[in-house]
């Protein structure tokens, strides 16, 4: 019996590392001096507020690159809450989760209280209907103008006549400044129209969850500005769970009601906006300052 385990691995005993498999380390635990978690503060569950969309105990790997590592986290119903963290922390990785385009090695996402890995298709397809998706460059169709590519989720999940599948499409794109583009192709847009017109499509089907993906990125401090009000304005009159990933700082301290902080596939600190920009963790403290000196270095 013992010769069949012989080649599996076994992380805990590094002192007799099975076969050719030194490569499998094991992560440093109960070592307090130099413990890469020791500024992972947990995150007690249930937390006693409602929560929208929930992490329990997620593992994810790829090869033998562990991105998410026993990640519990909740995304509170009905607030604006942030993602930060160290770009490759696997922020994009959560949110892919959340759809149900990847799915955990261990461990549970919930969404409305239902098991994302654990849905049939037809249950996945309908679960995604709740949710609008504004990915890091917009994502339009390039072939299609400005009116189509807003108009594509209705056309596509709804049996809206087109006259009102056109009311809606001018509806939104008026909230997000684009009244008179809907004419225009993608290709004629500056990189902050796009998301804005991202965001029009992500919010046509009245989606509970929103979710941005770095909506900020290459945006210049003004337009970043701007894209923050919009956000907080439409959540404003909207409603839901929005989550947005973020690396600005100043995005963060303008709209965020709730942060997490991420880091080495676990939550690093959690909570209202206020109580994280007040934090007494040095981790959180020096990735929500931009400062070079802490914890947080190069690697
Ligand atoms: N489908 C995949 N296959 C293999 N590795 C992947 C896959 N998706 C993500 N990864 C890896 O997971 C890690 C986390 O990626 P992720 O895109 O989630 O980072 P991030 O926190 O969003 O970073 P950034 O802030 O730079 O966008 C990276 O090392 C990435 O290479
Ligand atoms: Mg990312």
């Amino acid at each position: 019996m013992a010769d069949d385990k012989r080649d599996e691995p076994r992380p805990d005993d590094a002192a007799e590392p099975p076969g050719e498999r030194l490569s499998i380390v094991s992560e440093p635990r109960d070592r307090a001096d130099d413990d890469e978690f020791k500024w992972h503060t947990g995150v007690q569950r249930p937390t006693g507020v409602q929560d929208a969309i929930e992490f329990v105990d997620v593992h994810k790997a790829f090869g033998r690159n562990k991105i998410l590592r026993g990640l519990n986290m909740g995304i509170p119903e009905d607030k604006i809450s942030m993602i930060l963290g160290p770009s490759g922390t696997g922020k994009s990785v959560c949110i892919k989760h959340m759809v149900g385009l990847l799915y955990p090695d261990q461990g549970d996402v919930i969404v409305h209280g239902e098991s994302v890995p654990n849905m049939h298709d037809d249950e996945l397809f309908d679960m995604r209907k709740k949710f609008g998706v504004l990915f890091q460059d917009g994502a339009l169709f390039g072939s299609m103008n400005l009116l189509d590519n807003v108009a594509f989720p209705l056309r596509q999940h709804t049996d809206k006549g087109e006259d009102e599948v056109m009311e809606i499409v001018q509806r939104r794109l008026r909230e997000v400044g684009l009244a008179d583009a809907g004419d225009k192709m993608p290709n004629e847009l500056s990189g902050g129209m796009r998301k804005r017109a991202g965001f029009a499509r992500a919010l046509v089907l009245d989606p509970d969850i929103v979710l941005f993906d770095e909506p900020d990125s290459g945006l210049d401090p003004v337009r970043t500005a701007l894209l923050c009000e919009l956000i907080k304005e439409i959540h404003d009159e909207n409603g839901g769970a929005y989550v947005v990933i973020t690396h600005d700082i100043m995005s963060a301290r303008r709209v965020a009601e709730h942060i997490s902080v991420l880091w080495k596939g676990r939550i690093v600190e959690s909570g209202p906006a206020e109580q994280l920009f007040d934090s007494d963790n040095a981790f959180v403290r020096q990735f929500l300052s931009g400062d070079s000196q802490g914890p947080l270095g190069m690697e």
